[in-house]
């Protein structure tokens, strides 16, 4: 089963809740989601491996150490998981960026594939899926499968705010998918928005709302 992280860090909580608030404006909301991003990835990257390496201080020579060579991808499924994206890539610039779009068939409610655009190395990277509300988990399952057929092997996805109806199903469907979330909330409602949560996050991040 995979594991779920829920990041409990003091400035991602407090940034959550201005995420939150339906006061903030689009302009905020997405520096807040980006800075918050930046503050998962720092957590998220804590297993890359180190090599050892040595440099030349003004001093003297330094044993130290650098990431490992390990190359790393993010997907976020569009349209909201764009809005994580740049606070990843601050911290690790060198990342690859995939996108996945996926819209809902209104016949038989499954998730389709509209847009698809992966590294051409993608079987060799480490994967991160990044979408900010894991609601039913219909999108991220979706998407998972689809990299998992293109060859990806190691996948990690990131949301801000999950509900319990998408981690299940998350788990169910890839077991080997660890989840990393800046907070876990109560429910879904009728029309499937995560309650309390913070609305439509694609809304909320381009202001089309
Ligand atoms: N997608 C959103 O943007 N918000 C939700 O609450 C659920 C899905």
């Amino acid at each position: 089963m995979g594991k779920v992280h829920s990041f409990d860090h003091p400035l991602i909580q407090h940034k959550l809740t201005y995420i939150r608030d339906e006061n903030t404006g689009t302009k905020e909301f997405r520096e807040l989601v980006e800075e918050v991003a930046m503050l998962m990835a720092y957590e998220i990257t804590r297993d890359l491996p180190l090599a050892e390496t040595t440099v030349k201080t003004p001093v003297s020579e330094a044993k130290t150490k650098v990431i490992a060579g390990k190359k790393l991808g993010l997907v976020p499924i569009l349209r909201a998981g764009l809005g994580m994206v740049d606070g990843i890539l601050r911290l690790i610039p060198a990342a690859k960026v995939g996108h996945v779009g996926l819209y809902r068939d209104p016949d038989t409610l499954q998730p389709v594939e509209y847009y698809c655009k992966l590294p051409t190395d993608v079987q060799e990277r480490d994967l991160i899926v990044i979408d900010p509300m894991l609601a039913t988990g219909g999108s991220a399952v979706a998407a998972v499968t689809f990299l998992k057929r293109q060859g990806a092997k190691n996948i990690k996805l990131m949301c801000l705010i999950a509900a319990p109806e998408g981690i299940h199903a998350v788990q169910q469907a890839h077991p080997d998918v660890d989840i990393f979330v800046a907070a876990i909330d109560e429910k879904l409602n009728d029309h499937g928005y995560i309650v309390p949560g913070l609305g439509d996050a694609g809304d909320r991040l381009f202001g089309t709302k």
